[in-house]
Parts: structure tokens; C-alpha cells; sequence
């Protein structure tokens, strides 16, 4: 029996008695719930974050992430199974590595690959043989083999023979009650058959279903078609919200009557522009991607191009709702944002649309203010950093009618729409939040 051949049947054994160790690289959105799970089937898990705050919250209990059940880190760092740190050494300690690091836009929206590569060069350090490291953040086709192998490879070890390289990518919906990490089917790519065999072993363990594909580009590349399928139909369906108003038909109502068709059609709703970290990002890399191999894809360019577009859109609808308004003019009009969050339900403000369209208005001479009940205080962002220390207005009849206008940006389950149907002048709704309930007379309600 050969070296190579009994490391591969020692984790594949440590794997079936849920004895293998488990380390995951970042502790966001996608690595934290990732470690939760793991740990609650059975294995022991370390979560590593380079965020020391994060880590301390996290061991303390903490619910970090507000759509967890309230006790669910807490009782896993009760159980023992699961812990988190900020140190790399204890990757020395372990069977499988996860990278769920950021892989952001550069400032010339350009795929960011140096979270993954500082991830990487961390876990070269530790790497021995017989390990198992899988990528899971989002990258482009043929990043895990020309960025990432090279890296683990520098001092020696062979990918697919000493150790075992893998891509799984993360189809994590934060927010989402229905489907979770274990209810999601999770894709599995490798390169040579046993990195596939002991991905494929390990995640049957985690998740309801594994989806085995044949190589580490083809599993990079199912999660872009997936986010470019999204992002392509997204901006048709706001296309068609603008082209259905001059109808005289309401999109909304023809996307849920549509929805009814059995087969061939998926709903996707307007909104005020697309965010979070995954819709606006794929669609750029698999296009940088189609480039780079001398192809194109100008479907999705001019999709993302719409996307991009969408809040300034919004924000001129804004200012000629005003003017209708009894003849206001933007500037100087004072205007409640409702919602900074990229969409219901989470405490996450990356890319979002309703930053955009607060930043274009205030451009445009409005005095505006936010309301959002996941941030108190406005948080500091990459594309809007002076919008940060803001604080969140609190709804009350009162404040609701020193608006000119208020405007719904993220639908918000907690917000009381009744009162603010009741209170608002001029109420603009972007996601349908309140769908023309609740609105009484005098008061002027618009889906835009
Ligand atoms: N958020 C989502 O809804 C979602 C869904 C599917 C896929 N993804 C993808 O998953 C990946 C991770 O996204 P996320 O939302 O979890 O990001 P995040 O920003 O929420 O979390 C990333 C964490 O990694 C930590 N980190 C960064 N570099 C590190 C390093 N070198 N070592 C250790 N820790 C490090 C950061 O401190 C942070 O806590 C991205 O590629 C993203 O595109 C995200």
C-alpha cells in the first residue's frame, strides 16, 4: 500500500466516523453557518477569522448574525464541538480545510482574489499530506487551479497526491427561513477522483444532497451561471416594470399571475437595484473570465450595466413623484429612506441599492434620513464611507409626516407599514412592501 493511497483511506475513515477535524477560513455570512452545521452533524470544527472581535463574540455566545436562532453558537460552543480562533496553527491539527473569505471587486471592478490568496499562503504554511482543502468562496473558472494550487503547492506537496484539492461553492440566502446550509444541495468539484470521492464522502455527511461535477472549473462555474441567471433576469424584470407603468399594467400582478405557469418561467420581482456580495459580483467575474478565453458575454454585460443603473433610475423617479407632489422640487425636499439594508431581513448593507439611490438624492439637493431596524447607527461602507455615524430615525406618526416624501428601499419584515402607510405624504415603494394596503385617502402611495 502506498503513502499516497493510505493517507487518502485514513480520511476517507475519519470521515465515515465524523472524527475528521474541521477547520473553516472566515467566519462571515457564508463560513459561520458552514461551521455551525458541520459541528452539528457530528464533526469538530474550528472556525479561523483574522477578525479578532468577531472570534471574541463568536466564543462568547454571541449571535452574530441576526437570523440565527438566539442560542445556536452559544450552544455549540457549549457542546464543545465547535470553537473559533484567530490563529492559523491550528491548522496543523486538522483533516479539511473550507476558504470562505470575500472575493470582492477591485476599485476598477475587476475580480479582488487577495482575501483567497492570503487565505491560501496561511494554509501553505500549515499544509501537511493527506489534507483535504476546499474553496468555497466565489470565484472565476480556473481560479482554484492557477491561483490557489500553485500557492498550497510552493513548499512541495502535490495537489491530488500528497493532498486533496476541491471546489464547493456556497449557495448560502441569508434570511432564508425555508432553505438552509443542510437543506441546500451542494455542488462538489475536483480535479483527479479522490479529492471528488472524499468532497463528495464529506459533504453526504453535512448536507442533504451533493451534486458531483467533474472538475474544479465546472463547480466555479455553476455558481456564476446561477448569480448571472439572477442578475440577467433582474434587470429584465425592471426593464419591464418601466415599459408595463406606460401600459397602464402593473408588473407586479402580471409576475404573480405568471408565476402560476407550471413550468418555464420563475419569478423575479423589480426592486431598487441589485447588492449583497454575490448578484453584483459573479456576473463580473464569469464576464473578466469570457474575456480573458477571447469570448464575451454582452447579455450579462448590459444586465449588469442595467443593474448598475437602477438607483439612479429610482432616485429620478423620486424627484418627479415630488414635483407632481403639489410641484416640490428634490432640492431641499427632506426625504426618509426606509431600509439601508440590501434586502429584508439581514444586517448587511454591501452593495446595496438604497445607499446608491440616498447618496444620488442628496446629490440632487435632498435632505434625507434612514430608517432601517437592523442599524441603529449607519455603518461604515466601502462605497458610501461619509454616510457612516448616521443614526436611524424612529417611526412615529409624528416624524413620518415631516417627510415630503418616504420612500420603501428594503421591505423590512419588522417595519410597521400600516403606520407608515397612515403617516407618509408621499409614500414611493420600490419592493411592494405595501402593495396600495393600508394607504388612506389623502395620502398619495406608489409603486415605482
Ligand atoms: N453572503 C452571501 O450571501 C454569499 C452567498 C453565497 C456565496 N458567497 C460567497 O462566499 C464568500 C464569503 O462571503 P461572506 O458573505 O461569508 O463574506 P463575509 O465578509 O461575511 O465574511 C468573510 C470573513 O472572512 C474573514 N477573512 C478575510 N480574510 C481572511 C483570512 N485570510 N483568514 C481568515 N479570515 C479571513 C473576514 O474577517 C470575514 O469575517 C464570498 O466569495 C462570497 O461571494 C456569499
Amino acid at each position: 500500500m502506498t503513502n499516497a493511497f493510505s493517507l487518502f483511506s485514513a480520511l476517507k475513515e475519519r470521515i465515515a466516523r465524523r472524527d475528521a477535524r474541521i477547520a473553516t477560513v472566515g467566519l462571515g455570512y457564508v463560513g459561520l453557518p458552514l461551521a455551525l452545521t458541520i459541528s452539528e452533524a457530528g464533526f469538530p470544527t474550528t472556525g479561523i477569522d483574522l477578525n479578532e472581535k468577531r472570534v471574541a463574540g463568536i466564543n462568547a455566545g454571541e449571535r452574530t448574525i441576526s437570523y440565527f436562532a438566539d442560542d445556536r453558537i452559544a450552544k455549540a460552543i457549549a457542546g464543545a464541538r465547535f470553537r473559533a480562533t484567530s490563529d492559523f496553527a491550528v491548522l496543523g491539527e486538522t483533516d479539511i480545510i473550507l476558504i470562505c473569505v470575500p472575493t470582492p471587486l477591485s476599485p476598477a471592478r475587476a475580480p479582488d482574489l487577495t482575501y483567497v490568496i492570503r487565505a491560501a499562503e496561511g494554509i501553505a504554511e500549515w499544509l501537511r499530506p493527506g489534507q483535504l482543502v476546499v474553496l468555497e468562496s466565489t470565484v472565476w473558472p480556473g481560479a482554484t487551479a492557477t491561483v490557489v494550487k500553485p500557492i498550497l503547492e510552493r513548499k512541495g506537496l502535490r495537489a491530488g497526491e500528497d493532498f486533496y484539492l476541491a471546489f464547493s461553492p456556497e449557495r448560502e440566502d441569508p434570511g432564508n427561513h425555508k432553505y438552509d446550509t443542510k437543506s441546500i444541495p451542494k455542488i462538489v468539484g475536483a480535479d483527479d477522483a479522490r479529492s471528488r470521492e472524499l468532497i463528495d464522502m464529506f459533504y453526504s455527511r453535512i448536507v442533504s444532497r451533493t451534486v458531483p461535477v467533474s472538475s474544479l472549473a465546472t463547480a466555479e462555474a455553476v455558481k456564476l451561471a446561477e448569480n448571472s441567471f439572477r442578475t440577467v433576469n433582474i434587470a429584465l424584470v425592471n426593464e419591464m416594470k418601466v415599459a408595463m407603468e406606460a401600459m397602464g399594467v402593473d408588473v407586479w400582478e402580471v409576475v404573480r399571475a405568471a408565476a402560476t405557469k407550471p413550468f418555464g418561467y420563475m419569478p423575479f420581482y423589480p426592486g431598487p437595484g441589485i447588492g449583497g456580495d454575490c448578484i453584483p459580483v459573479s456576473p463580473v467575474y464569469l464576464s473578466w473570465r469570457a474575456k480573458d478565453v477571447g469570448s464575451s458575454l454582452p447579455i450579462v454585460d448590459l444586465a449588469q450595466s442595467s443593474n448598475d443603473h437602477a438607483p439612479d433610475l429610482i432616485a429620478g423617479r423620486v424627484a418627479v413623484e415630488l414635483s407632481k407632489d403639489g410641484g416640490k422640487p428634490v432640492k431641499g425636499a427632506r426625504i426618509l429612506i426606509l431600509g439601508i439594508a440590501y434586502k429584508k431581513d439581514v444586517e448587511d448593507t454591501r452593495e446595496s441599492p438604497a445607499l446608491a439611490i440616498l447618496n444620488r438624492l442628496e446629490e440632487m439637493g435632498a435632505a434625507c434620513d434612514y430608517h432601517d431596524p437592523y442599524f441603529p447607527v449607519m455603518p461604515v461602507t466601502r462605497d458610501h464611507p461619509a454616510l457612516a455615524g448616521r443614526r436611524s430615525v424612529e417611526l412615529s406618526e409624528v416624524t413620518l409626516a415631516g417627510y415630503d416624501a418616504v420612500l420603501v428601499t428594503t421591505d423590512h419584515t419588522a417595519v410597521d407599514y400600516g403606520l407608515v402607510a397612515r403617516s407618509s405624504r408621499l409614500l414611493l415603494d420600490t419592493r411592494n412592501a405595501l402593495d396600495g394596503r393600508g394607504v388612506v385617502a389623502g395620502r398619495r402611495y406608489v409603486k415605482i
